[in-house]
Order: C-alpha cells, then sequence, then structure tokens
C-alpha cells in the first residue's frame, strides 16, 4: 500500500478553510473540487479498495446503537470507521481537527469531537434522501465529504444531491464524487442523497459533535 508523501503539500489548500467556514455561515453548506491533496486522496482510496477486496468492510445501516439495522432499500454501502492506523488516515484527521478549531473560532459552535468513515458503495448502491442528524436529539452538527475517485467519468451516477432545508425536493447542489473534492453541510438542516452509482464509489463521511449532554445549546455569539 501505498504512503503518503509527508512533505507534499497541507492536506487542504490554504483557501479551502476560509473558504469552508464562510459557506457554512453564508448558507450553511460548501463544496470545492480540488481542495484536498491528491496524494492523500490516492493513499487513502487504495486503503479502502484493499479493504473492499479483503471483505474487511461492514455493510452500513441506518439508526445507532440498538436500533441500528440493515436497510438495502436506504442505505447499499460498505463502511469502515477511521482509528488512525494509518499515516493517511491521520493526515486526514489532522486536518479535519484544524477545521474543527477554525470552526470553532468563527461560529461558537462548541464541537468537540469528530468521527469518521470510508464508505464504499459497489456498482448500483445510493443512499436515500435523509438528514444526518435529528433536530435537538442527535449530536451531529456539522457533516463533511471527502471524495477519493480520480477520474470519475461522465455518466457514471453517484452524485451527491443537496436540497434546500427549507424545501426538501428543491435540489440546490450536485456534486461529482471526484478525488479532491470536499463538501460540507450542516447535519441537522441539510438534506441530501447519494444518486445510484455506476462505479464502485470510494468516500469519507465525517461528522463534527458536540457533546450530547450540552443539549443543543449554542455559544452566544460576541
Ligand atoms: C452519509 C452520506 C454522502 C456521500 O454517509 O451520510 O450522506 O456522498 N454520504 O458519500
Ligand atoms: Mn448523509
Amino acid at each position: 500500500m501505498m504512503a503518503f508523501n509527508v512533505s507534499s503539500s497541507p492536506v487542504f489548500t490554504p483557501t479551502a478553510q476560509v473558504a469552508i467556514v464562510d459557506a457554512l455561515v453564508e448558507q450553511g453548506w460548501y463544496v470545492g473540487q480540488d481542495v484536498i491533496n491528491r496524494d492523500l486522496c490516492k493513499a487513502l482510496h487504495d486503503e479502502l479498495l484493499h479493504m473492499a477486496e479483503h471483505d474487511a468492510l461492514e455493510e452500513a445501516g441506518i439508526g445507532r446503537g440498538n436500533q441500528h439495522h440493515l436497510r438495502k432499500d436506504i442505505r447499499g454501502d460498505a463502511i469502515h470507521w477511521l482509528d488512525r492506523e494509518s499515516e493517511a488516515q491521520r493526515y486526514y484527521l489532522n486536518a479535519m481537527g484544524e477545521l474543527q478549531q477554525s470552526l470553532n473560532q468563527a461560529l461558537f459552535l462548541g464541537l468537540f469531537e469528530y468521527e469518521a468513515h470510508f464508505a464504499h458503495y459497489p456498482a448500483g448502491a445510493f443512499y436515500q434522501r435523509h438528514l444526518d442528524s435529528f433536530r435537538g436529539r442527535a449530536n451531529r452538527v456539522i457533516s463533511t465529504v471527502g471524495y477519493l475517485n480520480p477520474d470519475w467519468p461522465v455518466g457514471g451516477g453517484g452524485e451527491m444531491v443537496i436540497y434546500h432545508p427549507d424545501a426538501p425536493h428543491k435540489e440546490i447542489a450536485r456534486v461529482i464524487p471526484e478525488a479532491g473534492t470536499f463538501a460540507c453541510f450542516l447535519s441537522e438542516t441539510i438534506p441530501h442523497e447519494v444518486l445510484p452509482t455506476r462505479l464502485p464509489r470510494a468516500s469519507i463521511a465525517g461528522w463534527f459533535r458536540r457533546n450530547a449532554s450540552l443539549g443543543g445549546v449554542l455559544d452566544p455569539a460576541r
């Protein structure tokens, strides 16, 4: 497996962090192409493909805890939670840690933790329209998706569709799952879905969380 080259450029392009924070403040979502280091995407993609080929992924379900169950009619990906076991994972998670600091400084969100999993969608798989968090209940505040497939072909399907928070059938963006692209949005308000993919599709879905015991209380803006 190829190791990510430590001496190469940073994980995010320098302007990306600022753009992400600004877009979240202004519209509640962000999509940028060519913002994640391509070498890192390749290392992460290689790692995920290796796991997929060796049956090291678990079928993704819906719901948490004992409410967790498989629903292939709702989502068809297989996942592996990032655990810092490779250098590439550590680079990705460290970059998300920096983003977490920027988000906290700008938005007073009190984000305290980041969790993320690799997701492998085999051909034909999809994830129906959903929210990542339910207001007041769960503690996922901001969702992130990093895409890993190089050279995604026209007509390859697998786009992530982002819908309007107040009109959940109104499409506002369609994200091609191309390596280097990064998407980020408010977990409680932005409905989104993954359209059926025609090719194996690789991404990392992650969530910044707030301590559940804070019960959704935001720090007041100064
Ligand atoms: C998710 C999700 C989107 C994607 O895992 O909750 O919406 O493009 N993923 O992989
Ligand atoms: Mn989602």
